[in-house]
């Protein structure tokens, strides 16, 4: 199966000649599984029509105007946004890619690529020496850095009858490229247990003790495990994130309704991820009534929750186990410490108590340890980060599973 099946790509089209090759690449990307829709800017109908896109995709086309009350109403810039595997701009100018690096919106596809959290990609096409000028190599640099991927441009003679690089890539190859960048669904049919998000522990019916975290990692990482094709159970605390689409989703409430979840699903794991906030204590007691302000001092009592995490390395077949380490200093030590303390076998560690990064931000950057070894996995959103923690996971997922059954065989 393409790892482009069923996956929903907007095809992003602006005014270069290689637009012309823009309904060969919508129609091989049908073929190979993928619904697309295709957003136009007003310049790249100068060099092809609408209606010829339309006919390819099956759907009407999306075009510039970001004010068009009908194409709103019908499907907002955001919906379209969100309803996005990915973007592909395809042939993008190096104006468009330059509007990009400054982050312009003023038109739906300048919009759509600052709003989407999809995957985007640029399939650059123009002159060889606008390619070659400092101003584009730094514009796509910063594309680059951001976590845009950059397809081509290939080399060749061009339109304007000069010779070198800044053709578009064949729309075969852009496919090609666009299913590499899906991953080679590295955890097809893998069973997957994640868990997200705070515990709320209730001291009176009104009142709880909780944390800052989002679940917006955890989030990430369940959706992203889901796009390397695995079946993933994701066991909530409460949250404001929209749940990720192809997952089910368990909402719990406290550290012991985690707990309780999470051993019902574990027989049935191949991976446990913990991102979880669990809240290490509750109130020893639940008050039935509302506590009242009647002393000057109240001391809540709290006692210890289970360790969800050690529950599961230490469960009768345990699944690879991946922890997270929330720490404010000597953050590898700490991790390593826990690592082995717990018994698993990877951690994935992150500094908190910084504004910028961390719980409640859109941002974040790990050190991952394994029993081997320690990787830094640099600054990047949480999507793309949860992206690149899926593969590490993957790839010693693989590798264990692998020793495993050599061992069996020679038993
Ligand atoms: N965790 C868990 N159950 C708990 C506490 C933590 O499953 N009751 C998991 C978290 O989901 C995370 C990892 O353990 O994957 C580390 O959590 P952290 O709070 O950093 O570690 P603690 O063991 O609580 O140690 P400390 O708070 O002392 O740093």
């Amino acid at each position: 199966m393409s790892s482009l099946s069923q996956k929903r790509i907007i095809v992003g089209v602006t005014g270069g000649i290689a637009a012309y090759k823009s309904p060969d690449l919508v129609r091989r990307l049908r073929d190979a599984g993928a619904t697309v829709r295709v957003v136009m800017t007003a310049n790249a109908e100068q060099f092809i029509t609408p209606l010829t896109l339309q006919a390819v995709s099956d759907h009407s086309v999306h075009r510039s105007n970001l004010l068009d009350a009908d194409a709103e109403s019908a499907m907002s810039h955001i919906q379209l946004a969100r309803w996005a595997d990915a973007v592909l701009i395809a042939p993008a100018t190096a104006d468009f890619i330059a509007r990009m690096a400054h982050g312009l919106a003023d038109d739906l596809l300048s919009t759509l690529c600052l709003a989407t959290e999809a995957r985007v990609a640029v399939a650059p096409s123009m002159n060889q020496r606008m390619w070659q000028h400092a101003a584009t190599r730094e514009n796509v640099a910063v594309l680059a850095k951001r976590g845009v991927s950059v397809f081509g441009p290939a080399s060749g003679s061009q339109a304007c009858g000069e010779t070198g690089p800044g053709r578009m890539p064949e729309p075969t190859e852009l496919v090609e490229s666009l299913s590499a960048l899906f991953g080679s669904q590295a955890l097809g049919g893998v069973k997957v247990l994640v868990t997200a998000g705070p515990t709320q522990e209730a001291i009176d019916p009104v009142r709880n003790i909780t944390n800052r975290s989002s679940g917006k990692m955890g989030y990430a990482v369940a959706r992203a495990a889901a796009e390397a094709g695995a079946d993933v159970v994701l066991v909530s605390g409460p949250t404001h994130v929209p749940y990720p689409e192809k997952v089910r989703v368990i909402p719990v409430i406290s550290a012991l309704h985690m707990h309780q979840a999470v051993m019902t699903e574990v027989a049935n794991t191949d991976i446990f991820i913990g991102v979880a906030a669990v809240a290490d204590y509750r109130p020893a007691e639940f008050h039935q009534q509302k506590i009242k302000k009647t002393n000057d001092q109240l001391t809540i009592k709290l006692v210890k929750n289970p360790d969800i995490l050690t529950a599961v390395a230490k469960s009768v077949k345990p699944p690879f186990t991946v922890g997270f380490a929330a720490e404010t200093e000597n953050l590898e030590a700490h991790a390593r410490e826990k690592l082995m303390r717990k018994g698993i076998d990877m951690i994935a560690a992150n500094r908190v108590g910084d504004a910028d990064v961390g719980l409640e931000s859109d941002e974040n950057e790990l050190l991952i340890l394994d029993r081997m070894d320690t990787k830094r996995l640099p600054r990047s959103s949480k999507r793309q980060l949860a992206r690149n923690l899926i593969e590490e996971i993957a790839t010693r997922y693989c590798a264990k599973s692998t020793s495993k059954n050599i061992r069996r065989a020679h038993r």
